[in-house]
């Protein structure tokens, strides 16, 4: 089979984690009889800071046709995130209906956990984050700016098809892995769109009466997440819960470095998009000592959603090798002093 992947690496830590592991792509895609093409846009901060926008007017269109997205991270210091994020990233997720952010959270052998007496094997959860909509909506204002009276709005959207599509997804999710799924909401203080949620959860357990459903509220499931991360299975949230969810699950689970997402469109009507949980990390960006290990994983998950599971298994093994090998480069992040390529050659030696 042949593959063409749009390839953005964006900004900060984004272009040198993309660029060194791109070659470990393609050495796996070739091990596997796999034709694969990344075709790289230039699109991010520095353009927009050229030429006025993160992206060309038709770049969306561009990249369409394409059987799956590769991201590294965008955002500059010397431009505002609201103004880069809602150039670039955002409407890759909004435009190719990408309803479904899939994040794992693994603590692999090897990997020190800031958690006291957890070991590689005792955490292994998988967020599943509704991508499209919710505290997301770009949906609000602002008026009577800087004077006394201004008044900001910004308005929390949730549909019933977005909602059960995000739902559906994860009580699939549970179905294959062990039966248990988290539902987290803050449904005590916000008493329509979050009780709206928690009414859908209990409808579609329905349909998915071996699952067994438990739900938390955000605050208490983020006290969770760091006092018992090993009983969650599969944990649904709406988008901005997951986003800062998913955060805690990665550094739980040992780094930042370490933590994949995929972006996916359901129907296969338009382009999923993998990229690393992590940001363009501006404090590291330039030293060549990112960990690529986060786009590698979201390497893994995109082989994967193209159907390539052998290539995908490939990268995760040779992540789950590395990790485990005390003989093996380690990253600054995880307490080490190996730089990005010095990781990526370890795992090539794996592939
Ligand atoms: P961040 O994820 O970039 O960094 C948080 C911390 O984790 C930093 O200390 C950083 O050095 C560390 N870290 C992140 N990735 C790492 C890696 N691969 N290896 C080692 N250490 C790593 O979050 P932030 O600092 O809040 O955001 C920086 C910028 O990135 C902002 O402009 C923000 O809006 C943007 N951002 C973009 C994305 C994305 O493109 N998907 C995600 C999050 C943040
Ligand atoms: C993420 C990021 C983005 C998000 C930002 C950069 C808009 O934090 O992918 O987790 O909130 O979705
Ligand atoms: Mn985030």
């Amino acid at each position: 089979m042949s593959y063409e992947i749009a390839t953005i690496p964006g900004d900060g830590i984004g272009p040198e984690v993309v660029d060194a592991t791109l070659p470990l792509f393609e050495r796996v895609a070739d091990s596997h009889g796999i034709d694969v093409e990344f075709t790289r846009y230039g699109w991010g901060s520095e353009r927009y800071l050229e030429e006025g926008a993160m992206m060309p007017d038709d770049g969306l269109d561009r990249i369409e046709d394409s059987d799956a997205i590769l991201l590294g991270a965008v955002g500059h210091p010397d431009v505002p995130d609201h103004v880069t994020l809602h150039g670039l990233l955002l409407p890759i997720r909004k435009r190719f209906n990408q309803q479904v952010c899939k994040r794992p959270s693994i603590l692999f052998e090897g990997v020190e956990s800031p958690l006291r007496g957890y070991e590689g094997g005792d955490v292994e959860f998988v967020v599943y984050r509704e991508n499209t909509e919710g505290e997301y909506a770009d949906v609000g204002g602002r008026e009577h700016v800087g004077f006394d009276h201004e008044v900001a709005v910004q308005s929390a959207v949730f549909t019933r098809q977005g909602t059960e599509a995000i739902l559906r997804a994860a009580f699939e999710a549970a179905q294959e892995r062990e039966g248990h799924l988290t539902s987290i909401t803050k449904s005590n203080a916000q008493a329509y769109s979050m009780v709206f949620w928690d009414d859908v959860v209990e409808e579609m357990h329905q349909d998915y009466p071996d699952v067994e459903v438990e739900s938390l509220l955000v605050d208490a499931a983020s006290m969770d997440f760091i006092r018992r991360p090993e009983e969650f299975d599969v944990v649904v949230a709406s988008n901005l819960f997951g986003d800062i969810l998913t955060d805690i699950g990665a550094i739980v689970t040992g780094s930042m470095g370490l933590a994949p997402s995929g972006n996916v469109n359901r129907s296969g009507e338009y382009p999923s998009m993998f990229e690393p949980v992590h940001g363009s990390a501006p404090d590291i960006a330039g030293q060549g000592v990112a960990n690529p290990t986060a786009t590698v994983l979201s390497g893994a998950m995109l082989f994967e959603e193209i159907g390539e599971d052998g290539a995908s298994e490939t990268l995760w093994n040779a992540v789950r090798d590395v990790l485990a090998d005390e003989s093996a480069p380690t990253p600054p992040d995880l307490g080490g002093s190996a730089s990005t390529d010095e990781m990526i050659e370890a795992l090539g030696e794996r592939v």
